[in-house]
């Protein structure tokens, strides 16, 4: 007969007493854990962890669980959070477009501010032919203007979809560019034409 452990039956009684935490309360714990075990430095900062309604509503697992009227709230406020350039123009210059794409920099501790960020586009899409390494979590974007014409319509589109991706799918895991500050009005620019420009990689 093996010896009692009081620490065992301690530990049995404390937690068959407890109700089954839900995933709200364990999001809840992650968050407080989170925020007592982060160090702010540099730029990046605690106010990184206060969630807008997109963020909040998402993160409960499955964020499938978002009704259809939250989806539409948190698309319309992320919608009017675009902001088109004044001159009008959404194309810039997709050779510079496919630099941004290709870079992972910006928004790390250990990144100068004053630097310019990358888009790190390849971590989720395929864009290029040419380019073998990329990631699958968003769908290949090769052939995009090819698919989709250059219409004013279709420029609006993406230059808004880079600028906030959650103002046209609630709760999609792309980061809002424009919207977080991490790219520039320019850089959106650069890389719409990437993905429109029947010159770009992306559309041989
Ligand atoms: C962390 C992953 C991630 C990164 C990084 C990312 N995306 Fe996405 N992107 C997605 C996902 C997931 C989708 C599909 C869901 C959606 O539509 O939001 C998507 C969708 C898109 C679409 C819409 C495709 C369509 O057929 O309408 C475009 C355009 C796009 N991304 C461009 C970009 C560009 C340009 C960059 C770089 C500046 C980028 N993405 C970076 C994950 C990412």
């Amino acid at each position: 007969m093996t010896q009692p452990r009081p620490l065992l039956l301690v530990l049995l009684f404390v937690l068959g007493g407890c109700a089954t935490p839900t995933e709200l309360d364990i999001a809840k714990q992650a968050h407080e854990v989170m925020r007592a075990s982060f160090k702010e430095t540099g730029q990046a900062t605690l106010d990184r962890l206060n969630q807008d309604l997109a963020q909040s509503a998402c993160s409960i697992p499955p964020s499938t669980s978002v009704n259809k009227e939250i989806a539409a709230t948190i698309e319309k406020e992320n919608m009017a959070s675009i902001r088109y350039p004044a001159d009008g123009k959404l194309l810039g210059d997709w050779k510079s477009g496919e630099r941004i794409a290709q870079s992972g920099v910006g928004k790390q501790f250990s990144d100068d501010p004053k630097n310019a960020s990358g888009g790190n586009c390849y971590a989720c899409h395929q864009m290029s032919k040419q380019e073998i390494s990329f990631g699958t979590i968003g769908p290949s974007l090769l052939g995009f203007g090819k698919l989709r014409g250059n219409s004013e319509a279709i420029q609006r589109y993406t230059y808004g979809k880079i600028w906030n991706a959650q103002a046209y799918s609630a709760c999609s895991n792309m980061p809002r560019f424009g919207h977080n500050g991490i790219l520039t009005e320019a850089q959106i620019k650069d890389l719409t034409a990437l993905l429109l420009d029947p010159a770009s990689p992306v559309n041989q």
